[in-house]
């Protein structure tokens, strides 16, 4: 097993990537806090770990608040004494609404979840990872955090700003044991569509012809192997990445 007596945290585990990086890294056997503003769905997961013989707790963790977030953090230390691996996993689409459209308040809502979540668990981490001397970071980018039309402004600023955060995470702590990574899916088959709200017509039309060169949909379980592999001690070398796990997708560009 690849992470045996690893303590993980994993955000938005209740579905999706999230739940299949849980449900792998359990399998591997790590320890997993399955952390979700969807806490009778994180326990769903949590009981599907049990019965396959594994060990999680569901912890109800809306990411956009600090209190939430260090609670999280904090159950993995107090339930299973440490904390090796963060996958800040929980993120949600915009409305694909070009710069033009958007509203201050989609906006923020967009980057306190998928950014300023990101930054808040990496800071709450860090103090436990350089007392441990090492630790690991697997941050859930986007293709559109790496180009710019697979969604709206927002989501694409969003998932950019993650990718220059792990970055600079990855060389500031480089020297101090702390690998962080970010995986950069192009379109995988989750439940990410409930999160689209009041679709802009416009900002959609042109991003059509961008998922029509598209290969295939890819499965939430695809990407957790790729998560795998960077919590892994495989990827002992590999700090600052961004792995693109997209079937080709954005070879095309
Ligand atoms: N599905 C795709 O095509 C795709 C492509 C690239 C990147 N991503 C990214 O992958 C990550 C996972 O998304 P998914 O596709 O598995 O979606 P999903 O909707 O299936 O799962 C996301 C989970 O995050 C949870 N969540 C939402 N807001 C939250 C919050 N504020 N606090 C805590 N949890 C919250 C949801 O309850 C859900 O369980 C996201 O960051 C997303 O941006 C998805």
């Amino acid at each position: 097993m690849k992470l045996s007596n690893k303590v993980a945290v994993v955000t938005g585990a209740a579905s999706g990537m999230g739940k299949a990086i849980a449900e792998l890294y359990a399998e591997e056997g790590a320890k997993v806090i399955v952390a979700d503003l969807n806490i009778d769905g994180a326990k769903t997961v949590v009981e599907g770990i049990r019965n396959n013989g594994g060990t999680a707790i569901a912890v109800q963790a809306n990411v956009a608040k600090l209190e939430d977030i260090e609670n999280m953090i904090d159950t993995a230390v107090k339930e299973f004494d440490s904390l090796d691996i963060l996958v800040n996993n929980a993120g949600i689409m915009d409305g694909f609404e070009p710069v033009g459209d958007i509203s201050d308040e989609r906006w923020d809502l967009i980057f306190d979840i998928n950014t300023k979540g990101v930054m808040r668990a990496m800071r709450k981490a860090i103090p436990l990872f350089l007392k441990k001397g090492k630790g690991v970071i697997i941050n859930v980018a986007s293709t559109g955090g790496l180009n710019g039309a697979h969604a709206g402004a927002a989501y694409g600023a969003s998932k950019h700003a993650v990718v220059g955060l792990t970055k600079n995470t990855a060389y500031m702590y480089a020297n101090e044991g702390i690998r962080c990574n970010a995986i950069a899916p192009g379109g995988v088959a989750t439940n990410i569509g409930a999160s689209m709200k009041n679709i802009n017509e416009f900002g959609f039309g042109r991003t059509k012809a961008v998922q029509a060169v598209m290969p295939r949909i890819g499965e939430a379980e695809e990407i957790a192997q790729a998560a795998l592999f960077l919590a892994s001690d495989d990827a002992s070398f590999v700090n600052g990445s961004v792995l693109v796990a997209d079937g080709g997708w954005t070879a095309a560009f």
